[in-house]
């Protein structure tokens, strides 16, 4: 619930700004105020009077309408609000934001404002791919800006990628994370998740065996705590959660890059099941059936993205929680891993066949921390991860 609430809704220029009329009736069910302000191009995709009429409240549009000074500042009118939230977040306005750019009532809200802020991104794929806009969301990153999306998906401009944005249920959970009193409010925290899928040619790949069930519930129950949670996924089988930010991987080498561009963090939660190798020279094209023989593939060890991150000089997360998929001599093997990589803790199971652990719905672990070995009872995938989140909490405190 969003209840006494009070969200200023800055309302880009892009085709998704008709989700931002629905996102509007969602934040108004739950009880939220919401005050929008509609720049020039947002006005060209929605109707100041639908916001208006949504809202029941004026639409801000202009940063010199001596009206709206009088009655409400610009300053003031940026600092009223509990959370900013751009929704869609343009590329032009998340660079206006980073160069610290004040040219219009939108970005001057933005950059006068002490009041947390939210983007929700959206624009072409290769515009949110490009170079400069991933150096500008970087910099507003380490700025402390919060972002929900972009998903991927078709586009209206008839491309398939990364840019679409979040849904507006999905902002609206990131929206209560933020808002909401949990105690990982504030803190940013990198999960890990599913297997890496490693290409053998254009058609064929090698992988870990991976749900990706534990990670996702994990990621859930963070943000459910009030973290900002980048969740970095492989292929997974179940869905991503609702209200962290997606990242999709296919590989470990991108799924490392990806961490890498989500730090820094407060925590690092590496449940992911990453392919220890690829193929090295892996094929642009498909191998074919020949009378010569079988094919030989040579493999390369792929990065461990979990000691990388551990063993980091700058900005290693002050918690980094790694975990131990072992079937024989669970404890002895999980102690000596955590060790070896750096990490510290390791949530380490028992996977052999005969518990059914891999791929089921419950799950049996033993948290190895600096004070020991702790064994938690066999518990479905969900309570672990909330009894994790809880843990993490109190080390984050
Ligand atoms: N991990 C990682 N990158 C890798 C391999 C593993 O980040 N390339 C992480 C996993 O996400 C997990 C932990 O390391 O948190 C342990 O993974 P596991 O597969 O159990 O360990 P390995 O390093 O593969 O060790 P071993 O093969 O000796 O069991």
């Amino acid at each position: 619930m969003l209840s006494g609430k009070h969200i200023l809704l800055i309302i880009g220029g892009g085709i998704a700004a008709y989700k931002s009329l629905d996102l509007i009736r969602r934040l108004r069910e739950r009880g939220a105020r919401v005050t929008p302000v509609l720049t020039r191009s947002g006005e060209e995709f929605v109707a100041p009077l639908s916001v208006s009429a949504l809202t029941g409240v004026k639409v801000f549009r202009d940063l010199f309408d001596l009206g709206d000074e009088a009655e409400m500042g610009h300053i003031q009118l940026s600092r009223a609000a509990d959370l900013l939230v751009v929704a869609p977040a343009t590329a032009d306005l998340m660079a206006k934001m980073a160069q610290g750019t004040a040219n219009d009532l939108a970005s001057t809200l933005l950059l006068a404002t002490d009041t947390p802020v939210l983007l929700a991104p959206a624009m072409n794929v290769r515009m949110w791919t490009h170079p400069a806009t991933q150096r500008n969301i970087a910099t507003l990153r380490s700025d402390g800006i919060g972002m929900i999306g972009p998903n991927d998906g078709d586009m209206a401009c008839g491309e398939y990628g990364p840019g679409r944005m979040a849904e507006p249920l999905e902002i609206v959970a990131a929206i209560e994370a933020r808002l909401g009193d949990g105690p990982l409010k504030g803190k940013r925290v990198v999960v890990t998740s599913g297997p890496t899928h490693e290409p053998i040619d254009p058609v064929r790949y090698i992988a870990n065996r991976s749900s990706g069930a534990q990670g996702t519930a994990i990621a859930r129950a963070l943000a459910a705590l009030g973290a900002e949670v980048v969740f970095v996924t492989g292929p997974a089988e179940v869905p991503a959660p609702e209200g962290v930010q997606v990242v999709s991987v296919q590989t470990a080498q991108e799924m490392l890059k990806a961490v890498e561009a989500a730090l820094p963090a407060d925590a690092g939660v590496f449940a992911a099941a990453v392919a220890d190798w690829r193929v090295e020279g892996a094929s642009g094209r498909k191998l074919k059936k020949s009378k010569d023989g079988l094919p030989t593939l040579s493999f390369a060890e792929n990065p461990d993205i979990l000691k990388t991150i551990s063993q980091r000089s700058t900005d290693r997360p002050p918690l980094v929680v790694g975990f131990a998929a072992e079937t024989d001599d669970v404890l002895a093997n999980a102690t000596s891993k955590r060790l070896r990589k750096g990490c510290d803790w390791i949530v380490a199971n028992d996977v052999s066949p005969s518990t059914g652990i891999m791929g089921g719905s419950e799950n049996a672990v033993t948290l190895i921390t600096d004070a020991g070995a702790e064994e938690w009872p066999r518990m479905g995938k969900d309570a672990v991860a909330q009894q994790l989140a809880q843990r993490i909490a109190a080390e984050l405190a």
